[in-house]
């Protein structure tokens, strides 16, 4: 089996473009492979300041993933923080790799020209991420498109190394998640937490009714493109029709008929969701933690007397 490990940051409170965009493509692929789902939570520190925030989004992550659908058997669930090789092998790439190179990480850029912070973090981050990756002898990283850059980026760091130090790690290959389009957010852009824009995924019906009244209509087509671009995710566009057919125009009725197909799709996996307990989060996290470990410190054992740094 070929090896597969990706990453989610618990910087904010899962959506339904996460869903879609992530949890659900995941959780329908993982099983193929020996997979490694990782919380990324000191890569979340570029943004996240806030450890109450933090602690939560990290129980919030590992929950929703085991939900949709993710056994917690068959993936080796863990958390970035818990392997300390993952931080010293993400320092010993930053001194291979050079500062223009890293200036020209897409997603780097991006969050700078939205007002992020430029905080030495966020332009290492790559390294970080290409820790995350090579540690394992990643053959496959399921990532969005957005991260697809990142990747090609934990190729370059692996094969610095390999010819720097000789043969260690394995150039490992993005496989883009979502065939879905982009979901968008309730102002008709792309939902994303850092745009305040969406519908929370295990959000009670009362939560996804504030987030749905919310969605901005245009008047001016025949149907409202915001309200339509997420039902279709809910419902087939053959019964979508009728129904936006008969209510031209009568927005409220339309987006009401959302909520509740919003509500009736998540009800069992938010009912699931409220199942798993923080002790059993603690346990899937410690059981993960050390399988992960077991293989990263083999790994870094290796790098340390390849850098010469073991006497
Ligand atoms: P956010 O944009 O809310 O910060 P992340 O960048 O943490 O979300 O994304 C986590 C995962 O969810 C990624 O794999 C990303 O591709 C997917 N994702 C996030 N937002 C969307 C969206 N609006 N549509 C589809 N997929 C999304
Ligand atoms: N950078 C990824 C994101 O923001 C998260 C991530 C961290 C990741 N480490 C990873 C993804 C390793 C895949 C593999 O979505």
């Amino acid at each position: 089996m070929k090896r597969l490990l990706t990453g989610l940051q618990p910087s904010g409170q899962l959506h339904i473009g996460n869903y879609f965009g992530a949890l659900k493509p995941f959780a329908e692929m993982y099983g193929e492979y020996e997979s490694f789902l990782m919380v990324a939570d000191y890569h979340s520190l570029t943004s996240l300041k806030d450890a109450s925030a933090l602690r939560e989004n990290i129980i919030e992550i590992v929950r929703g993933y085991i939900a949709a659908g993710v056994d917690p058997n068959k993936a080796v669930i863990f958390k970035q923080s818990d392997v300390q090789e993952h931080t010293e092998l993400a320092w010993i790439f930053e001194c291979l790799v050079t500062v223009p190179f890293l200036e020209l990480a897409h997603a780097y850029k991006d969050k700078v020209a939205k007002g992020l912070e430029a905080n030495a973090g966020l332009f290492n981050y790559p390294m970080l991420m290409a820790a995350d990756i090579l540690l394992y002898d990643t053959e496959v990283v399921p990532v969005g498109r957005d991260q697809q850059q990142h990747v090609e980026y934990a190729r370059e760091a692996a094969n610095k190394f390999n010819v720097a130090y000789g043969q260690t790690f394995t150039e490992p290959q993005a496989k883009i998640l979502g065939t879905v389009a982009v979901v968008p957010g309730v102002d008709g852009q792309k939902m994303s937490k850092s745009y305040k824009n969406t519908i929370p995924l295990f959000g009670s019906k009362d939560d996804i009714s504030k987030a749905v009244m919310s969605i901005v209509t245009d008047s001016s087509g025949e149907r409202p493109e915001n309200v339509y671009a997420i039902h279709k995710l809910f419902k087939p566009e053959s019964e979508l029709s009728s129904i936006y057919g008969t209510n031209k125009g009568n927005y409220k009725t339309l987006k009401e008929a959302l909520i509740a197909d919003i509500d009736a799709f998540v009800a069992p996996m938010r009912a699931k969701y409220e199942a798993i307990t923080e002790a059993q989060v603690k346990e899937v996290l410690e059981q993960g933690a050390a399988k992960a470990r077991a293989i990263a410190s083999a790994k870094m054992a290796d790098v340390r007397k390849k850098v010469g740094v073991t006497i």
